[in-house]
């Protein structure tokens, strides 16, 4: 039985809005076509499986059932560049509801990755729609966590939370509806704390580029110090962190 709504909070103002499917293909997608049709801020979509849950840089994202896959429709009033750490913020939200519902605070690789004990425990896919004077149609942020087991393809770099699959999607849907994700300053602080790749030696995957992380930019971006001593500012993209998923 599914009891994700007797989990959440009464004064949840997301309670009425939140769909629960046993199946679908990705509800990134489902919550996206949704937007297109008008759905309203605070719509929730969560699947007891996806058959092509998505990941960042177009990879896939395994969702047998068990594990977490839900998405989030929000409108916020701002332009895109007011939105660039929804990720970050996001990420913090889910913490701070698996902190609560599990009694363990995970730990962020920057930018989307969930990670206990170094390995990884879920992700983070935010999907913006602008209009077209540059201000935010709508975000729809994925978020999945594998709950129980991990699938056997990505064994050895995955982990899974042992934990009431309903009782922590509620947490989190509880605490993304009551906190200001557009209070920035005080998200990114927060980030910063969580995130183990500031400091350690990375990669940036697509540019091959080396260095250390020193700073997490207002905006979400990652600032990584060259041996050289210049400075490259990564806003998008994968970064590698040494010692985890096999960067020696
Ligand atoms: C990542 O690890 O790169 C992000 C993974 C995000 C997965 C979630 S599961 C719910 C939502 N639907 C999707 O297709 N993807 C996100």
């Amino acid at each position: 039985m599914i009891m994700i709504k007797n989990y959440l909070s009464a004064e949840c103002p997301w309670r009425d809005t939140l769909l629960i499917y046993p199946q679908t293909g990705s509800t990134n997608n489902d919550l996206k076509k949704m937007a297109a049709d008008g759905a309203p801020h605070g719509t929730v979509v969560v699947a007891q499986q996806q058959t092509a849950g998505r990941g960042r840089m177009g990879r896939t994202f395994l969702s047998p059932e068990g594990g977490i896959y839900m998405s989030v429709l929000l409108r916020p009033s701002c332009k895109a560049e007011e939105l660039l750490h929804l990720t970050c913020a996001v990420a913090v939200g889910v913490c701070d509801a698996i902190e609560k519902s599990c009694g363990s605070r995970p730990k962020v690789k920057w930018i989307n990755d969930l990670i206990i004990d170094n390995k990884k425990l879920g992700g983070i896919l935010t999907e913006l729609s602008l209009n077209a004077d540059g201000t935010v149609n709508y975000a729809v942020v994925g978020i999945g966590i594998n709950i129980g087991a991990v699938p056997a393809e990505v064994a050895d770099m995955a982990t899974a939370l042992s934990a009431d699959k309903d009782l922590v999607t509620a947490a989190i849907i509880d605490r993304l509806s009551c906190m200001d994700l557009m209070d920035r300053k005080a998200l990114m602080h927060r980030y910063r704390r969580d995130c183990i790749t500031l400091n350690q030696q990375v990669r940036v995957m697509q540019t091959g580029c080396t260095g250390i992380a020193t700073r997490l930019t207002e905006d979400g971006s990652l600032v990584i110090c060259r041996d050289d001593g210049t400075t490259v500012t990564v806003g998008t993209g994968e970064v590698s962190v040494r010692g985890m998923y096999g960067y020696l």
